[in-house]
């Protein structure tokens, strides 16, 4: 329940770990990640392990050709209030099927869905695959990539991959305090599973990541729930002009 003394309606979080091992350091960050946010504010939280579904995605063109589980993590993914995403580095990027799993996602659905970028990586020198990688992925979606995100290497963590690093911790509780008030501010918060259940039903049918399509429609976002009315407010320009130049 919302209301104007700080208390929250439990925020819609989808967390996502590319990390194929089992125990993996991008699961344990993200993990860490979840934690701290869970301490702030109240959450419920889905987390999609690429250790458990990678399997499950190699060799699908079509959405519909993917497993259920998947399906449902996908329409997870594109009914959550905000996202915390994490991926291993491999070959200086994140994972091929990391990618090939966003492939998947409906390009509308994450328009100013505030996203938490994560990496781990085995070498420093890799630390801005979150600027030139994770980042340009999520501004295709049009999300939120949030300002801080948080990249951890081998050395961070034990050999029981917990992480050891203070510095990590304190970049961990950077990146959640400054993510705070955007999440909790999202004003279309809990909404968002309603507005988006239609377009995931038809991006379970028709969907392939060979498939361009036009984007005549953007959803109601996080932060501006009705498009419409933001539009009558710039009266110079029509609707139409608007929505040619959402892409
Ligand atoms: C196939 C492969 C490629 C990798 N390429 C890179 C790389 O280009 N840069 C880097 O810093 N680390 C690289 N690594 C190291 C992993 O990113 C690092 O160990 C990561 O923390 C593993 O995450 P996980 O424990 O979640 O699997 C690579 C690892 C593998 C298995």
């Amino acid at each position: 329940m919302s209301s104007s003394h700080g208390s929250f309606s439990p925020l819609n979080i989808v967390a996502v770990s590319g990390g194929l091992n089992t125990p993996s350091k991008t699961e344990a960050l993200v993990q860490e990640i979840l934690n701290e946010l869970g301490e702030a504010t109240p959450i419920n939280v889905h987390f999609i392990k690429f250790s458990e579904i990678g399997h499950l995605l190699g060799g699908a063109i079509y959405r519909n050709q993917l497993p259920q589980r998947v399906q449902d993590d996908l329409a997870k993914v594109e009914a959550a209030d905000a996202l915390i995403v994490g991926t291993p580095v491999y070959r200086a990027s994140f994972t091929g099927l990391f990618k090939h799993f966003f492939d998947f996602v409906e390009q509308t659905a994450l328009v100013d869905v505030p996203v938490l970028l994560a990496a781990s990586g085995g070498s420093d020198r890799h630390a801005l695959v979150l600027e030139h990688q994770l980042r340009p992925l999520f501004s295709f979606f049009q999300a939120q990539t949030l300002p801080i995100g948080v990249y951890a290497t081998d050395r961070d963590f034990t050999p029981e991959y917990t992480i050891k690093s203070e510095l990590l911790r304190e970049r961990i509780t950077l990146a959640v305090a400054r993510a705070l008030p955007i999440l909790e501010w999202a004003p279309a918060k809990g909404q968002r599973a309603e507005v988006i259940k239609a377009k995931t039903e038809q991006a379970n049918q028709n969907l392939g990541i060979n498939k361009q399509i036009e984007q005549d429609e953007v959803l109601p976002s996080a932060a501006v729930p009705s498009l419409d009315a933001a539009e009558s407010r710039l009266h110079h320009k029509t609707s139409k002009t608007l929505k040619s130049n959402v892409a």
